[in-house]
């Protein structure tokens, strides 16, 4: 088999075949992450060096997009980037691209299956119509089907078996083909009507994560005006044991997915004169939140006759996420950006990213913590990395704005710490 694409799912999904003991080609178009692969250093968290290795003594090879052959496979993967462009429309050049290279090699008997998040109707329609430039029909001489990936980095339980996998065939058969080849690494398959229908129910799961990340950001900020400590009131509310799922507000949101697969969601509606009124408000609001995290930091620095102009800031954390080194769509990115807009100066610790380049393209080297500590006249925690040594930042800093409640359950000084949705901390 073959899998396109060895990023954060194709990676993962072509070690996992291989484990299983099927021969898998993994194939990409960029030269350095082949020449990674090749060396054998994995360029995302959940698959250590030696798991890569491991799989390249086996039954793993890897090929450039130009030298693979991808005619000798049965079954062939996808799973290249599905971005968004500036105006958030949705981007499937990557896809179309690995289409139009599988229609120069597609041969008749063969199962091709899209794992990228994208709009209902993908499969079917674009994705579909450049495989068919091969000559062979969809569901006549080669199968297709969607199925959605559920991987999260950073949690290895979301890349276990027991994760139920989803997939839609453009016919009965060809569903039934790729659940029995996803059901070598997964335990549970479940089969969908169509590939239309897989693709709804990946973005219903992601855009749900949009909404409520939204609705918990929006109740932050009200507290803060009402002087309430929303923690505590997320806490309050998660010991209900039915009927509510916990939600963290922050800076924003990040990564490949949450920013991003809702407007493929919301592109497609308006093709049926349907305006996501949801998907637009969620993107409101989380947008704005970079913007809050830099208000918060003049606000915390004002408490100390400081304006932001001029302020030395050290933020914490620059991943879109904890314990994980992806930073691709990380607010960071903007709460960076806005500070240094507003005059301050800015440097950065994250024991997961070197190098980080901010939304008005600066790029921004990390520093330790400790020389941090040295510099910064304020602090502003973006990502609550385990690794971070939080007993040393509490005990230096004279100013902090949490926007994580990385502070939850310390003790510290009056007027020292500045919450996100909770106002100045409690000092002992
Ligand atoms: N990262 C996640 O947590 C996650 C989870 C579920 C679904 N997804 C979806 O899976 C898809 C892939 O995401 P990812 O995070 O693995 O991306 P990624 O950027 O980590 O990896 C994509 C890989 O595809 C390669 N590539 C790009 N165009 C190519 C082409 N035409 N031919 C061959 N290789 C090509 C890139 O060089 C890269 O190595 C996206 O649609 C994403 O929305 C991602």
């Amino acid at each position: 088999m073959t899998v396109i694409g060895l990023g954060y799912v194709g990676l993962p999904i072509a070690i996992a075949f291989a484990e299983a003991g099927l021969q898998v080609q993994g194939v990409d178009v960029s030269p350095s992450r082949m020449a990674e692969l090749s060396a054998g250093r994995s360029p995302i968290d959940d698959i250590s060096d030696e798991r890569l290795a491991t799989a390249i003594a086996g039954t793993f090879g890897v090929a450039g997009t130009g030298e693979a052959d991808l005619a000798a496979a049965d079954a062939l993967f996808v799973c290249v980037p599905t971005p968004i462009t500036a105006t958030k429309d949705p981007d499937l050049g990557p896809v179309l691209a690995a289409a139009e290279r599988i229609a120069t090699d597609l041969r008749a008997g063969q199962l091709v299956i899209l794992q990228s998040t994208t709009y209902p109707g993908t499969t079917m329609g674009p994705f579909r119509e450049v495989l068919e430039r091969s000559g062979l029909r969809a569901g006549v001489d080669f199968d297709l089907a969607f199925a959605p990936e559920r991987i999260n980095p950073g949690d290895p339980a979301s890349a276990s078996r027991g994760v139920p996998r989803l997939v839609g065939g453009i016919t009965p058969a060809a569903t039934a083909r790729a659940a029995a080849l996803l059901g070598r690494i997964n335990d549970r398959v479940v089969q969908l009507s169509s590939p239309d229908a897989a693709e709804m129910a990946k973005l219903l799961e992601n855009t749900f994560r949009n909404v409520n990340i939204a609705f918990v950001n929006q109740l932050a900020l009200l507290c803060e005006r009402m002087g309430l400590d929303v923690w505590e009131i997320i806490d309050a509310a998660a010991t209900k044991p039915f009927g509510f799922m916990r939600f963290t507000p922050g800076p924003g949101v990040g990564g490949h997915c949450i920013p991003v697969d809702p407007y493929y969601l919301s592109w497609r509606a308006r093709a049926f004169d349907v305006t996501d009124r949801f998907i637009e408000a969620a993107g409101d609001i989380n947008f704005a939140m970079p913007r809050h995290v830099v208000d918060l930091t003049a606000e915390a620095l004002n408490e100390r006759s400081k304006a932001l102009k001029g302020s030395r800031v050290g933020v914490i954390g620059v991943a879109f996420k904890p314990d994980v080194q992806d930073h691709r769509n990380s607010p960071a990115a903007a709460v960076l950006a806005g500070l240094v807009e507003r005059g301050a100066e800015v440097r950065y610790h994250d024991p997961y990213v070197r190098q980080f380049r901010d939304d008005a393209g600066r790029v921004h080297t990390g520093v330790g913590l400790d020389s941090l500590i040295h510099w910064a006249d304020v602090f502003v925690v973006v990502t609550g990395h385990k690794a971070v040594d939080w007993d040393h930042l509490y005990e230096s800093a004279d100013l902090v704005v949490d926007t994580v409640n990385s502070v939850r359950g310390r003790t510290v000084r009056d007027r020292q710490v500045l919450r996100l949705g909770a106002g100045w901390a409690t000092g002992a």
